[in-house]
């Protein structure tokens, strides 16, 4: 007999805020047109998300294909679990996550794990999955067992649907064969691939530690393939524009942020860049919200190596930048090159170390990562 799924409390947007804030002029495209019979309409869909990626980084993207329902419902089942609080204590500490063991995200988050200012620690709660927990059993608080099924399926379009669809976008700035990233590249194995998607959920922030902490997650780029996150309305995401200025994402209902992570970075040799991003604090009226927030974060097949794809005629005819130095051995042995699963496991290891040996190539500041060998520059 099928076991019936608890009823969620509805998710109603918080309001947004009525602060005078510098909001990033992002574009929005709009992916409905992107399979369009009207070969105009399916142009200017490829030349809007160009301009985006090498204007902004980031994009907004609307008419994908979920309905307000099923977006909402993602919200209602973060929300449950995150601030009604339905994950038990029992299970908070069994599922705790272990990253410095596993090089991965897996289960709990608590807040306060990390300071993110002198006396300060971080506000935020989160439950992460990857392909191997997308399903039923121990390894999920029963609060989120009872509504995997939608969890998974929500995914596995945002992965096989949305995401393939963006794939395509970027093989051809790259003026490559339309599957290509997502033939060569993107992981496929089980719901999300080697992926992981995320339910966070910020606490709000006393009004001390406001003025401690301007900042709740520091700046930094997305390590993965591509990350899609559905737009929720308390302004706290900003982006770094290539002015240098950091501005808010603005709330676009029923859309969804993108940007690029490192993986594209370095296979397209600086030509797809993984723009910085981080969250700072919200603006006063908006200081006793929640602020949850719900992102899949694709990745690379584990065997791909982050080799910039000479094959590519943009990289052959533009050039491009290797992120990849010598180190004593005075070469770059291409073997010696990160892995997407050697990298991805580096980053989420060191994921709250702050840089250790910055370096400046014409003009660009770099982290250098001493590797296998070799350097590896990773922007600043
Ligand atoms: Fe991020």
């Amino acid at each position: 007999m099928p076991v019936a799924v608890p009823t969620l409390r509805p998710w109603v947007p918080p309001a947004e805020t009525k602060a005078d804030v510098e909001w990033a002029n992002l574009r929005t495209i709009d992916l409905s047109k992107f399979d369009s019979p009207d070969a105009d309409e399916r142009e200017f869909v490829y030349e809007s998300f160009k301009t985006a990626v090498f204007e902004d980084g980031f994009l907004y993207l609307v008419n994908f294909g979920l309905t307000q329902a099923e977006i909402d419902e993602q919200f209602a089942i973060a929300q449950n679990a995150l601030i009604d609080s339905k994950i038990t204590p029992e299970e908070k500490e069994r599922l705790e996550w272990k990253y410095l063991n596993t090089g991965k995200y897996t289960g709990y988050k608590p807040k306060g794990y990390w300071d993110i200012a002198k006396g300060v620690k971080d506000n935020v709660e989160s439950f992460n999955y990857y392909s191997e927990t997308m399903c039923d059993g121990d390894h999920l608080p029963v609060c989120l067992r009872s509504h995997i099924d939608k969890i998974a399926h929500f995914n596995q379009y945002c992965h096989d649907v949305i995401n393939r669809k963006l794939l395509s976008l970027l093989s051809r700035m790259l003026e490559l064969p339309e599957n290509y990233l997502w033939d060569a590249v993107q992981s496929h194995n089980g719901v999300i691939g080697e992926g992981y998607f995320r339910q966070m959920m910020f606490h709000p922030v006393s009004e001390n530690d406001r003025k401690k902490a301007a900042v709740q997650m520091h700046g930094h780029q997305d390590y993965g393939v591509t990350t899609l996150l559905l737009s929720q309305p308390i302004a706290a995401l900003q982006v770094l524009a290539k002015d240098g200025q950091w501005r808010y994402v603005k709330y676009k209902p029923g859309g969804m942020i993108v940007n690029l992570g490192e993986v594209l970075e370095f296979l397209s040799g600086g030509h797809l860049p993984a723009t910085r991003h981080r969250v700072t604090q919200c603006p006063p009226d908006q200081a006793n919200e929640y602020r949850l927030t719900i992102g899949l974060f694709t990745a690379a097949k584990n065997e791909v190596s982050l080799a910039p794809l000479t094959d590519s005629p943009l990289l052959a005819r533009e050039g491009y930048v290797s992120r990849f130095e010598p180190g004593s051995e005075g070469i770059v042995d291409a073997t010696k090159i990160p892995t997407a699963e050697e990298w991805r496991v580096a980053r989420v290891l060191r994921s709250q170390t702050p840089p250790e040996d910055i370096v400046e190539v014409k003009g660009v500041k770099f982290n250098r990562q001493y590797f296998k060998g070799i350097y590896v520059l990773e922007p600043i």
